[in-house]
């Protein structure tokens, strides 16, 4: 097995709700500010982390934040060719998630692989062997929302903390929400 640790990140409400109509079904910019944190920060400088996303979330990104910037963006299609003449340079697009870990573990600039969604890419990264946690934000609402995180398996993955992670509520515009994370246990 490859040694590339996959991390989902997410943020759902308490529908398991991430998505409506192409976009996140809330605004909250502190929440937004710690994806970046979390994706963005490297220990070595010299290298940076790859975002692994689905064809639609990499066309939800508004254009003025789109690549996500400081990370190496690969966006999963089964449409590669035609979808690889619309990127910018820079931004790599291949045909599933095992090939995202070749291309990550041939790239040894490359520190840490972050699954971004959404829904069916979330559910191929949690599912796969080389899965180690899962950092859900989870908001204490419900949205109306068309797209959802998938099943953690709680015998699967175990809450866990982390130093850089805090564990108090979170509370913006009035929206209550923790971060969470899980690890893989078996
Ligand atoms: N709350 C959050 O944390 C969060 C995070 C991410 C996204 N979102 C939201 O989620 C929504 C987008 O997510 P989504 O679930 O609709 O779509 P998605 O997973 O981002 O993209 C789906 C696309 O990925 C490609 N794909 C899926 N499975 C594949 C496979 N096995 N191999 C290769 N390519 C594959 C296909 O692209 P082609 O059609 O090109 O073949 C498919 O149409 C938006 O509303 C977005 O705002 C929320």
């Amino acid at each position: 097995m490859s040694k590339v640790k996959l991390n989902l990140i997410a943020a759902a409400c308490e529908n398991m709700g991430i998505g409506i109509n192409g976009d996140l079904p809330w605004r909250l910019k502190n929440e937004m500010a710690y994806f970046t944190r979390m994706t963005t920060n490297v220990q070595d400088k010299n290298k940076v982390n790859a975002v692994i996303m689905g064809r639609r979330t990499w066309d939800s990104i508004p254009p003025k934040y789109s690549p996500l910037q400081d990370r190496l963006n690969i966006v999963l299609t089964r449409k590669v060719e035609a979808i690889r003449e619309k990127v910018p340079e820079g931004v790599i697009v291949l045909s599933g998630i095992d090939e995202a870990i070749e291309y990550i573990e041939e790239h040894k600039n490359i520190e840490s692989a972050w699954v971004i969604g959404g829904s069916s890419i979330y559910k191929l990264g949690m599912d796969h062997a080389n899965c180690d946690k899962i950092y859900l934000t989870e908001i204490q609402k419900t949205y109306e929302s068309d797209t959802f995180f998938p099943d953690i398996d709680k015998d699967k993955f175990k809450l866990i903390t982390e130093d850089n992670v805090p564990t108090e509520r979170q509370t913006e515009n009035r929206i209550d929400y923790f971060f969470r994370i899980y690890k893989k246990v078996c």
